[in-house]
């Protein structure tokens, strides 16, 4: 149970309060049993959604503000032209309902601490005595808001990918900018905290004025592109409010694999096994990464589990991504078409102005959302697409699944679109080449591996999409038709 790795064990035989304080102590003493990451848990692979960016991007680590370059990006008579990202909010607080639940777990512990009249008698290794003690240091208002560290994965994102498109981000673009976001608060931030690092890298040393200030102003709010999930009627009644849609969700959390979590942890805890539940292991499972995340030290949250149980754990996550944002109903990525779509006619438009030798109005254009926003258009372009649904049964034959949101969507996660000139062309069509990039690597096409596309053929693949997907119509609910209505 403990034995997850030697990082690990130590922090558990610690006492809470040494462990609160020792974050820098605790991380020299990781450093020398895990050299590659630093304040990570051996859980941290297995955080879902919940993941922190450098986990992802591990090179990160070394220096978040320095350059980094993918070798599969273009260069040499190929320029970028037009730079399009997509990218989820930074780190965040945890919601108000999963700080409920939390909130209800820990007073179990706390209970059951009073019933054993707090002796501890079973010594240092009571785990479920150091729980008690950990602060609960997160409050109702917190909600989901961006915490310091989003904002810096912000600051750092834009310090980086202006120093990666040195001519797209240059001075003169700069009030050419185009910043859209989610009217979440969590979104709103990060998209002022991502200019605030641009400001960073025009105006090296000087503090940045508020965004209000700034010279374009503050980001125009669109939820119908960034949020269309909540515009979807289909959606909505087919999926978000429907009890039954994540069907094997909540089979798997009754599940075997649940169950032998849920009585392993009762035992640690000394809990009744009645008294827990999946949606409170999950809870604790991501109080792990959010202390981790937020406060940058390891809890004893994380000592609840081993690898295997994390494994379990990420595949619950997973599920619910898979089922409500992913392939496991069409109207999931179909209600993303209009985001898709606006992709491309900011594309289209640069190749246009670009063919008549006009500036290129928006060459960089920047949309904040969610996960929730990357997951469908990902998956409407056809990545990580298993060739099994996930489903509560097939978790052991899913272990090498391609549809890891962890990996995919962890906080801070970009999907970029990188529209490029080239001199010396053949003929038109190879004048104008595009890349993809998810978490600033090259992302090789869907559909043919290649890690760069001649605009023509990318924009073919997708016709069907750019030409049929109407949200209006994929999104409007099937009508009773018993009667027609042609007349
Ligand atoms: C809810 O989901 C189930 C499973 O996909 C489906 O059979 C049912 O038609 C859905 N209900 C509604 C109201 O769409
Ligand atoms: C509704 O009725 C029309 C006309 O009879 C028919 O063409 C159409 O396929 C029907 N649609 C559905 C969803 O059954």
């Amino acid at each position: 149970m403990l034995r997850a790795s030697g990082c690990l064990l130590r922090t558990s035989v610690a006492p809470a309060a040494a462990l609160a304080a020792a974050l820098f102590s605790s991380l020299a003493r990781c450093s020398l049993l895990e050299p590659r990451d630093l304040v990570a848990s051996s859980l941290s692979p297995y955080f879902g959604t919940k993941t922190r960016y450098e986990d992802v991007n591990p090179l990160l680590l070394s220096g978040p503000e320095a350059p980094w370059r993918d070798p599969e990006l273009l260069e040499g008579s190929c320029t970028p032209v037009q730079l399009v990202a997509l990218i989820r909010h930074g780190t965040r607080y945890p919601t108000a309902k999963q700080i409920r639940k939390l909130r209800q777990l820990h007073g179990l512990l706390q209970a059951r601490g009073s019933r054993d009249g707090g002796a501890g008698s079973t010594g240092s290794r009571d785990l479920g005595a150091a729980l008690a003690d950990w602060p609960l240091w997160y409050a109702d208002w917190m909600d989901g808001q961006l915490v310091e560290k989003g904002r810096q994965d912000m600051r750092q994102l834009a310090l980086r990918l202006a120093s990666l498109f040195p001519a797209l981000f240059s001075r003169e673009n700069y009030g050419r900018l185009r910043l859209i976001t989610s009217s979440k608060h969590r979104c709103m931030d990060s998209s002022a905290a991502f200019l605030q690092g641009l400001w960073q890298h025009y105006h090296p040393g000087l503090p940045p004025p508020d965004v209000a200030d700034m010279e374009f102003g503050p980001p125009t709010v669109n939820d119908k592109l960034m949020r269309f999930f909540d515009h979807c009627e289909k959606f909505l009644t087919e999926v978000e409010k429907n009890a039954t849609a994540l069907y094997h969700v909540e089979a798997f959390k009754t599940g075997p694999e649940m169950q032998n979590i849920l009585k392993k942890v009762a035992a640690t805890l000394q809990v009744p096994v009645n008294d827990l539940n999946a949606d409170l292991l999950q809870v604790a499972f991501f109080t792990c990464s959010f202390d981790l995340a937020i406060k940058g030290v390891k809890s004893p949250w994380c000592d609840v589990f081993d690898i295997d149980d994390a494994k379990v754990l990420e595949y619950l996550n997973d599920l619910k991504q898979y089922w409500k944002r992913g392939y496991g109903y069409t109207i999931n990525s179909r209600s993303s078409c209009t985001l898709f779509q606006d992709i491309f006619r900011h594309l289209d438009k640069a190749v246009e102005q670009k063919q008549r030798s006009q500036p290129i109005s928006s060459p960089v254009i920047l949309q904040f959302g969610h996960a929730e926003t990357l997951l469908p258009l990902l998956s409407l372009m056809g990545y990580f697409k298993d060739k099994e649904p996930l489903t509560a049964y097939n978790y052991k034959e899913q272990m090498h699944r391609k549809f890891r949101s962890g990996l995919i969507v962890p906080y801070a996660s970009n999907l970029i679109f990188v529209l490029y000139h080239c001199e010396n062309a053949k003929t038109p069509k190879e004048q104008f080449r595009v890349q993809m990039l998810l978490n600033e690597k090259v992302l090789p096409l869907a559909y043919s591996q290649e890690t760069v596309s001649f605009y023509e053929d990318l924009r073919n693949h997708y016709k069907d999409i750019l030409q049929s997907c109407q949200t209006s119509e994929e999104c409007e609910l099937a009508r009773a038709n018993s009667t027609s209505d042609e007349l």
